[in-house]
């Protein structure tokens, strides 16, 4: 039998996941409901279409809800969706606030329906090819991890500029690139310190760079920015980056190209070869001698984003484990907490 769906906000992740639960022949959607008549105009055939929520949620036989309306209406619909009795696939941010995660969580509780978050991009193939160097520790001892997206146009777009719908990117981008660190580093953060900015934006961040000192040693450095004004064919606007003491590891861009790059012997007290560069001489900092360096391909990786359902719905069977768990989404906004709290003081807050 299959797991009926209902979508909740029939926008941009509304209409994607409509068109990935018709790619799953376990699950089928039955209803979508969006307060915007306009949105529904291409719905699926046969799927019955809501007035509101409340409509939806009615509906008895629908197994699981999907909600992607905007961030300050996830509360309402987690709680409405859990009284009604129905599991819950909500969109990321879960929440604005830890306070308000726990009090959603509490309801989800006392109704006993299951519940996972949407990090889909725990799939993204650039973030699983840094995540296997991790785990293979295949660059030795690792001393920093970078993540960075950088927006080249400049644009933020729709109810993402606006304070009271949730906006700003912290909340946008910026929960995945944590959650996506903090489900890699398997270790306590001892600090966190963190800038944030409105760059061109009146009410909300386009611009942060937190730093993350994990108990184990390495610095979790994680960047964005909307206003990084670039018409450079070689920028790209995904960047990772792991450094250890057996190598380097750098992945570039959506469709991840990159290396692993090592030294054929320790470089420490070999003498400096002087290289001419534009702004003078330097020998630590122009191109390697031949033969020191030498690359390796990034391990492969065969993941998509489908395999966040596919997990969802086993685990909704209980054949599996989500994948996300309640208690990973609320440490990923209590480092968002933390964070706004060391860009309003100016000081690195103590965490874990
Ligand atoms: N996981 C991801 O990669 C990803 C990507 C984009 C957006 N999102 C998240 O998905 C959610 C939706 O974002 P979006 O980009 O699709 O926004 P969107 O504006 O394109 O769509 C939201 C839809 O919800 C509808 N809506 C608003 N209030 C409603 C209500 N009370 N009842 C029913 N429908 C209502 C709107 O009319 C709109 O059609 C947000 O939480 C966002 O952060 C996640």
């Amino acid at each position: 039998m299959s797991i009926k769906f209902g979508i909740i906000g029939f926008g941009f992740m509304g209409h994607v996941h409509a068109s990935t639960l018709a790619k799953l022949k376990e699950a089928e959607l039955i209803a979508i409901c969006d307060i915007d008549d306009e949105k529904l105009s291409d719905a699926p055939q046969g799927v019955r279409l809501c007035k509101d929520m409340d409509e939806l949620l009615s509906i008895k036989d629908i197994d699981v809800v999907i909600l992607s309306v905007p961030n300050h209406i996830h509360k309402e619909a987690v709680i409405k969706a859990a009284r009604a009795g129905k599991n819950i696939l909500l969109e990321k941010p879960a929440a604005l606030s830890v306070k308000e995660f726990d009090e959603m969580m509490k309801v989800v509780k006392e109704c006993n329906v299951k519940f996972s978050v949407h990090h889909q991009r725990r799939y993204d193939k650039d973030f699983r090819i840094a995540k296997e160097v991790y785990d293979k520790n295949m660059v030795g001892q690792i001393y920093t991890i970078q993540t960075m997206l950088y927006g080249i146009n400049g644009n933020m777009h729709d109810w993402h500029v606006f304070k009271k719908y949730g906006g700003g990117m912290l909340y946008d981008w910026g929960v995945h690139l944590i959650d996506q660190m903090l489900w890699m580093v398997d270790s306590k953060i001892k600090t966190i310190f963190a800038y944030i900015r409105n760059v061109i934006n009146e009410e909300v961040d386009d611009y942060f760079k937190i730093l993350l000192r994990f108990e184990n040693g390495i610095l979790g450095e994680i960047e964005l920015g909307t206003y990084f004004l670039a018409d450079k064919e070689k920028w790209f606007e995904r960047h990772w980056f792991i450094g250890g003491n057996k190598g380097s590891m750098y992945v570039d861009g959506f469709e991840p190209i990159g290396k692993i790059a090592r030294t054929t012997r320790l470089l420490t007290n070999v003498p400096g070869k002087t290289t001419m560069t534009a702004s003078g001489p330097t020998r630590s900092f122009g191109p390697p001698q031949p033969g020191i360096l030498v690359t390796e391909d990034l391990p492969k990786v065969d993941v998509d984003h489908i395999m966040y359902f596919e997990n969802f719905l086993k685990a909704l069977k209980g054949e599996e484990e989500f994948i996300v768990k309640p208690e990973q989404v609320r440490r990923v906004l209590s480092v968002m907490e933390a964070s706004w709290e060391s860009a309003r003081t100016g000081k690195s807050i103590d965490f874990e």
